[in-house]
């Protein structure tokens, strides 16, 4: 069955959503393997392995015809240079989707397997995502970036994709705060 009308409230300073479905946290060794610098990683993950980010969802189920909608808090941090991110998925379907921007400052990175595209996502600010696009975020300020996430509900997730393929670029901290460094053929 599809889901009753409802209305959720979406907490930019919080991250919360209410009502909520499901929570999910990724803490940094969730993401070994996706940073270019594994050692400095080991390191973090010994020295108390924090949340890097928690994905709150609405009650709307990942189905044909639905259209979920979460959001997501990135903590604020590195690892080596490179600044705390999302694991990363394509929509293997594929399907477009939307991120608006609610608190902090992030970099929205897609990648189509060839082309790099990045677009900086702040409050009030929405990105898109076309079909065939992996996308990844990364905070790129020094407080939580947080952001609304809306899709379809038969996009699906396609993890293995980034793990295996990268991104085709970092975010890493620069002299004037971050640059994306394209890396042709990068894992992770
Ligand atoms: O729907 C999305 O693309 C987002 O809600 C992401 O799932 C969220 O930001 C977490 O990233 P990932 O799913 O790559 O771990
Ligand atoms: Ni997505």
């Amino acid at each position: 069955d599809l889901v009753r009308p409802f209305a959720a409230g979406i907490d930019g300073a919080s991250g919360g959503v209410d009502p909520a479905g499901v929570v999910s946290e990724r803490r940094l060794s969730d993401l070994r393997g996706l940073f270019r610098d594994a050692a400095a990683l080991e390191r973090a993950v010994g020295e108390g392995d924090e949340v890097v980010y928690r994905v709150v969802a609405a009650p709307v189920p990942e189905v044909e015809g639905e259209v979920p909608f979460s959001v997501t808090t990135i903590e604020a941090g590195r690892v080596g240079d490179e600044f705390y991110m999302t694991r990363g998925h394509a929509h293997p379907e594929p399907q477009g989707e939307v991120y608006f921007g609610l608190s902090g400052r992030g970099v929205l990175l897609m990648y189509d397997g060839e082309e790099v595209r990045w677009v900086e996502i702040r409050p009030g600010v929405a990105g898109y995502i076309p079909p065939g696009w992996a996308h990844r975020t990364a905070n790129v300020g020094g407080e939580p970036f947080r952001f609304l996430a809306v899709y379809p509900g038969s996009a699906g997730h396609d993890y293995a994709i980034v793990a295996e393929g990268g991104m085709g670029a970092r975010v890493v901290r620069s002299a004037a705060g971050y640059e994306v460094v394209e890396e042709p053929g990068g894992a992770g």
